[in-house]
């Protein structure tokens, strides 16, 4: 799948930070039943590669690696077995190394210059980091008319609350957001509380016809 197919499986894509890879399979299970089949797991813990090894098995999930800082990091993302990659920024190392990986990339942009320069490379899906801080709806709105074949997966200070303000606007693909799984109530194993969350998630309004997995 290309980065637009895996944006449009769902409203949201969750970003996890996993300490523990035990819960890995009863997670993905909670979020692909609840109607989340796209995750990122952010390379931020000692073991998120194992946790993206485990989510990846579970047929339906379309596990991504998220915070990919380096070239290194894009290689050990491909290697675990995501499905595509998340970076808070973007370089031409990460970017070219995404290619020759063959791993879908949704870079981050939080300026009209860093849009342009990625723009000059081909990507039309990027990730609006951090969106809340960075402008928000109103700006993510603004560059519609100077990028108008940009679509934006907003991530950063979203919410339930705030989320359908970004997902109803026509540039915006999807939205990103740990809030679907707040650390401690997944320390807690607390899956009913995360299916909770899930579905409404799954169920915000957007713009956007979605995507299924092939
Ligand atoms: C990310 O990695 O994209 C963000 O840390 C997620 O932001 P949030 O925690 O505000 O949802």
């Amino acid at each position: 799948m290309n980065v637009i197919d895996i944006c449009k499986l769902a409203p949201v894509i969750p970003v996890l930070t996993v300490e523990e890879p035990e819960v890995s399979v009863p997670l993905a299970k909670v979020l692909l039943e609840g109607g989340l089949p796209a995750i990122e797991v952010t390379l931020r813990t000692p073991k998120a590669l194992e946790v993206i090894r485990a989510m990846s098995r579970i047929e339906g999930a379309v596990v991504g690696a998220g915070t990919l800082l380096s070239s290194k990091d894009v290689w050990s993302a491909k290697e675990a077995g995501a499905k595509f990659g998340v970076s808070p920024g973007c370089t031409p190392a990460l970017l070219n190394a995404a290619i020759k990986a063959g791993l879908p990339l949704l870079p981050g942009v939080a300026t009209a210059s860093e849009l342009m320069i990625l723009l000059d490379q081909g990507v039309e899906v990027v990730k609006f980091f951090p969106a809340h801080l960075a402008g928000g709806a109103p700006y993510i709105k603004a560059l519609q008319a100077p990028f108008p074949n940009i679509c934006f997966c907003p991530t950063g200070g979203i919410t339930a609350e705030n989320a359908e303000e970004y997902l109803l606007l026509p540039n915006v693909v999807c939205v990103g957001g740990s809030w679907v799984v707040p650390r401690t109530t997944l320390e807690k194993r607390d899956w009913t509380t995360i299916s909770e969350l899930t579905a409404v998630a799954a169920n915000l309004k957007t713009s956007q016809p979605k995507s299924t997995t092939p």
